[in-house]
């Protein structure tokens, strides 16, 4: 039964969203789809938080946590679900999320990175998972713009990228012509007063601010960098290891991501000169370059963490009229054709709950949870 007699800026509905990033919109879509009346509440503008900050990286082997294999296998399965999304969103909208399946490269530059390679190759092999090993010389004839001195690379040739940017424009536009309605500008600040049957909380970093789950930001600066000679400079997703890990994802029209840092500092935002003197520092090194282009934007996100890295999506233990969505760390990009699908199982009682659950962390929450203003 919907509750009554409650003001918002919205009016019942069905299922309330809280959250516009990806997680929230593509979870808000599908739910939509199944006829449902959906509102999406976003206390700023529409898909400006983490999403925004995001590479984009469809990274299921280069980010595998090897000791979740729950994480793994649902990584792995949202990737296999990208391309019929992509195709889905662009059908449903006329806008191109940008899915380029260009490959990715671990590079190991001396000699600690190639032993770096090397481990991260046996780990994946023991599973399974696809990857190459190159030599340097090898790993510069696929990509020119590698510094000489390269040791060793490994080629991921399933890890793939999007625009985060467009994917938002591509979820708003969905959901709009779907008939979600959507409210940018409206914060919610307590679940029980929301005039809706059921609540998914999508809220990203911010989410332990409306209930127990232990989600805390994990800041990340990036840069947004354009080459004006156009495109040529790298083709492939290039990554790095310690001591300073990093990445570069070309968007294959001469603009680059180079990202990201992970810090630990609560809801503070800053970028800082040492953020990105390190991200240009390392990249410098391993694509030389890159230090030629022009920076368009330095910025910073916050990812939403969990103590085990894996996502929370599913019905509150407590309260099954919540659904949480969130949690999604350094894969939301990743995750979200799954998270989706996941949610609406979870709301139409079609799946089991799942892996995900919040129940696995008891009723731990942050100490800042509530701190934080808007994105
Ligand atoms: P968000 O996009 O943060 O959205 C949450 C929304 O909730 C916000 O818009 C916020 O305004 C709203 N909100 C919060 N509280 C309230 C409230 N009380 N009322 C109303 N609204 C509220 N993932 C990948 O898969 N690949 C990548 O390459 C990648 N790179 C990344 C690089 C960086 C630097 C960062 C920071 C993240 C990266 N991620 C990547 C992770 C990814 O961005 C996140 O996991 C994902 O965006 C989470 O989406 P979300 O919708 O849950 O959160
Ligand atoms: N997945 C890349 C990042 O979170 O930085």
């Amino acid at each position: 039964m919907r509750s009554e007699g409650v003001t918002t800026p919205f009016g019942n509905a069905d299922v309330a969203v809280v959250g516009g990033g990806v997680i929230g919109l593509a979870t808000a879509w599908r739910v939509r789809q199944r006829g449902l009346d959906v509102v999406v509440a976003d206390r700023g503008d529409l898909g400006q938080g983490a999403s925004r900050a995001a590479a984009g990286m469809l990274a299921p082997v280069a980010e595998a946590d090897l000791q979740e294999r729950e994480l793994l296998a649902a990584n792995l399965e949202s990737a296999r679900r990208w391309p019929a999304f992509a195709a889905e969103l662009a059908e449903a909208t006329g806008i191109d999320v940008g899915l380029r399946t260009c490959g990715t490269l671990l590079l190991g530059r001396d000699r600690d990175g190639a032993e770096h390679v090397d481990r991260e190759r046996d780990a994946r092999e023991r599973l399974g998972l696809p990857v190459r090993r190159l030599l340097g010389s090898q790993a510069r004839r696929l990509e020119p713009a590698l510094a000489p001195g390269l040791r060793l690379a490994l080629e991921l040739p399933d890890d793939h990228a999007v625009e985060p940017a467009r994917l938002v424009a591509a979820l708003v536009r969905a959901c709009t012509d779907s008939g979600v309605r959507l409210h940018p500008h409206t914060e919610v600040t307590d679940l029980a007063a929301l005039p809706a049957e059921r609540v998914v909380v999508a809220a990203g970093a911010w989410s332990a601010g409306l209930g127990p789950v232990p989600v805390r930001p994990v800041k990340g600066q990036a840069l947004r960098l354009r080459d004006p000679a156009g495109p040529g400079l790298c083709d492939r997703v290039l990554r790095w290891g310690p001591p300073t890990p990093g990445y570069l994802v070309p968007r294959g029209d001469g603009r680059y991501y180079l990202g990201a840092t992970m810090e630990e500092r609560g809801f503070d935002t800053a970028v800082t000169a040492l953020g990105v003197y390190e991200l240009l520092r390392e990249a410098g090194e391993v694509v030389p370059g890159l230090l030629e282009l022009e920076i368009d934007e330095a910025f910073s996100g916050l990812r939403p963490g969990t103590p085990d890295n894996a996502p929370v999506i599913g019905p509150d233990p407590d309260d099954p009229r919540i659904v949480w969505a969130t949690g999604h760390f350094r894969n939301g990009i990743l995750l979200c054709p799954i998270t989706a699908d996941l949610v609406v199982g979870a709301l139409t009682g079609e799946a089991p709950p799942g892996a995900f659950g919040r129940g696995r962390f008891g009723a731990e929450r942050p100490a800042a949870a509530v701190q934080g203003g808007a994105p």
